[in-house]
């Protein structure tokens, strides 16, 4: 999109989209890009609200010079966040508005040097601190791992426009819409959830603190760094927030299995005959070894049942299985119930490390635990069924 977007009186979205990037961090797949969300407001004073990250640069000096015109200037930049994927523009802005200062938190400005060696004209702000620009007046509102430590969010007080940094961002770019009311939601639902629960949700704690701060905020407009704008529904998006960094979730579960020569599969499958004959119609199956591990964790974020199933590899979990477990640890999910059950050829591991995540997970683990040698026999299976249907039972309860 190559024109600046009005997103309230005076205040643009001059952002960027990125379809080249195959990696967000250069681990999370972006099936359909990704956009960098920059703002910037005019009126008395220029400010851009963080920048865009530096291989879309020409793009968005070009949106800037548009609003400035040739030869204007830029009296502020306000960093929200300073993950280069916003901060990466910073050197070359500076360059090109040499008057430009710098406004953002001890911590940011910390960043800015480390990252890019600028320590003249920056303006150290705190927490609560305004800033005057005449037409706006911004206040700054410091959320510190929403999502590195330096995170801080910049309300526009005339507006009521919410710069909200990573906090209510989305994967996925802006296909022409750019606004809550000009997409169609649904295309973008999972994408934000597994935005969230892959990149934020670890700082679940944190975006609490920060909705408990923005409480009784009168925010008309949710301007994140990443995604679409809100608009019409800014409710929509924080509640969303407030209901997944509380960890509360849907009726459904995830069935995750690693299965070399279909031995796993098949116990996977009777888990989710059980959970299906006990009523429970959200049941997401996913193999760990072709199925990357955001997405389950996204559902994982989502349904309140996690089933865990492995086949043995090298005296341990199959390795994709692993590394999705060692994932689910990290994010710290809280509060859900888990099944777990594998097998083994020749001597086992990978049930009995299923069992050390289940100890530090602290997630309620269902009953029965099963472990099949080399293939389930019909007892085996069914009592694959009667942990699919337990759980369903704990689900509903
Ligand atoms: Fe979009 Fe934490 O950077």
């Amino acid at each position: 999109m190559h024109d600046p977007i009005e997103i309230a009186k005076n205040i643009y979205w001059i952002g960027v989209n990125d379809y080249e990037t195959d990696l967000f961090e250069a681990q999370w797949p972006l099936p359909e890009g990704v956009s960098y969300n920059s703002y910037l407001i005019t009126g008395d004073k220029m400010v851009l609200i963080d920048t865009v990250k530096k291989t879309h640069l020409s793009q968005y000096v070009e949106k800037i010079r548009k609003l400035a015109g040739d030869g204007g200037t830029i009296d502020y930049l306000v960093i929200n966040h300073m993950e280069p994927d916003h901060s990466g523009a910073i050197p070359i802005m500076k360059q090109l508005f040499p008057e430009m200062n710098i406004v953002g938190n001890k911590k940011t400005i910390d960043l800015v040097k480390e990252f890019y060696g600028i320590t003249a004209g920056v303006t150290t702000i705190t927490d609560g601190d305004e800033l005057d620009l005449g037409s706006h007046r911004l206040r700054f509102v410091l959320t510190p791992m929403v999502h590195w430590p330096e995170t801080m969010m910049t309300y526009e007080r005339s507006s009521r426009v919410l710069f909200a940094g990573d906090a209510f961002g989305s994967f996925k770019a802006l296909d022409g819409g750019i606004f809550d009311d000009e997409i169609d939601r649904s295309r973008y639902d999972d994408e934000i959830l597994r935005y969230f629960s892959n990149i934020v949700g670890k700082y679940s704690p944190m975006v609490q603190k920060a909705l408990v701060k923005l409480k009784g905020t009168d925010i008309r407009v949710v301007a994140s760094t990443h995604g679409p704008v809100w608009r019409t529904s800014p409710e929509y998006i924080i509640g969303k927030y407030d209901i997944w960094s509380r960890y509360i979730a849907e009726t459904g579960a995830v069935v995750a299995y690693a299965s070399m020569y279909g031995n796993t599969l098949k116990m996977a499958e009777a888990v989710s005959r059980g959970l299906s004959l006990g009523g429970i119609k959200e049941i997401r199956m996913y193999d760990v070894a072709r199925t990357h591990p955001s997405s389950i964790i996204r559902d994982a974020w989502r349904y309140k049942g996690i089933v865990l199933g492995s086949c043995t590899y090298e005296m341990g979990l199959f390795p994709a299985m692993r590394n999705l477990v060692e994932l689910l640890q990290e994010k710290g999910l809280k509060d859900r119930v888990l099944g777990i059950f594998g097998s083994f050829a020749w001597t086992g591991g990978a049930v009995k490390n299923l069992r050390s995540f289940t100890e530090k997970s602290g997630w309620r683990l269902i009953e029965p635990v099963i472990e099949a040698k080399c293939a389930a026999d019909g007892h085996q299976l069914d009592e694959c069924v009667r942990l699919g249907n337990s759980m369903a039972k704990a689900l509903s309860a």
